[in-house]
């Protein structure tokens, strides 16, 4: 009952922010009430344990989020790191803190505005490490189309997108790795449209 009442709660102000990210552009009012739902989004709940080889081994490999946003609840440990201007950047830990990134879907609906940020997690060589991750994330029939011309993305719905990172993933043993692939990965499946 906890973890579903955290959901709920976490679903309440991830529509709640992404509205909000949404009034500086033509993203229609409503639009994150009629493409999500609390069955559309996940919770993730992470356990990292200590790893003794910190440098060989990664907590989670450098990727971004697969939805439109996310929110991270993370202990005293530490170990998340963002990718800005090219250089990892640690996020300082704060158990009472939410980090909140932004995901695949905000950056094609946006068109580019917001960036879907690359992050990773350090493992930590003593020390286990917690975090919970709500992913806010349409349907799969919804389509994502930019809001705004000329459109840097193809219209894709949530359910291809998927399918096409899975291909991606079996080819390559990774989804994405950083923003430029995530451009391409965009582009790619505009081609094979
Ligand atoms: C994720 C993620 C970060 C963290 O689950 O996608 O990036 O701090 N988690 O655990
Ligand atoms: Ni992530």
């Amino acid at each position: 009952s906890t973890i579903e009442e955290y959901a709920e709660k976490a679903n309440f102000l991830a529509q709640r922010l992404a509205e909000y990210l949404a009034q500086n552009l033509e993203i229609k009012a409503n639009y994150f009430q009629e493409n999500c739902s609390p069955s559309s989004s996940s919770l993730r709940m992470n356990r990292y344990p200590p790893c003794p080889y910190p440098s060989m081994m990664f907590g989670i490999i450098p990727h971004t989020d697969t939805d439109f946003l996310t929110i991270v609840s993370q202990d005293q440990v530490g170990g998340l790191q963002l990718k800005r201007n090219g250089r990892w950047v640690s996020v300082k830990p704060n158990p009472k803190a939410l980090v909140v990134n932004i995901g695949d879907f905000y950056q094609a609906l946006s068109n580019g505005v917001y960036k879907s940020i690359t992050h990773r997690v350090i493992a930590n060589q003593e020390t286990e490490r917690y975090s919970a991750a709500y992913f806010y994330c349409p349907t799969y029939e919804t389509v994502i189309e930019s809001c705004s011309k000329p459109s840097l993305y193809k219209k894709f719905s949530f359910k291809e997108y998927r399918e096409q990172i899975q291909k991606d993933v079996k080819a390559t043993g990774d989804k994405l790795s950083d923003a430029m692939t995530v451009m391409s990965l965009i582009a790619k499946l505009l081609l094979d449209s």
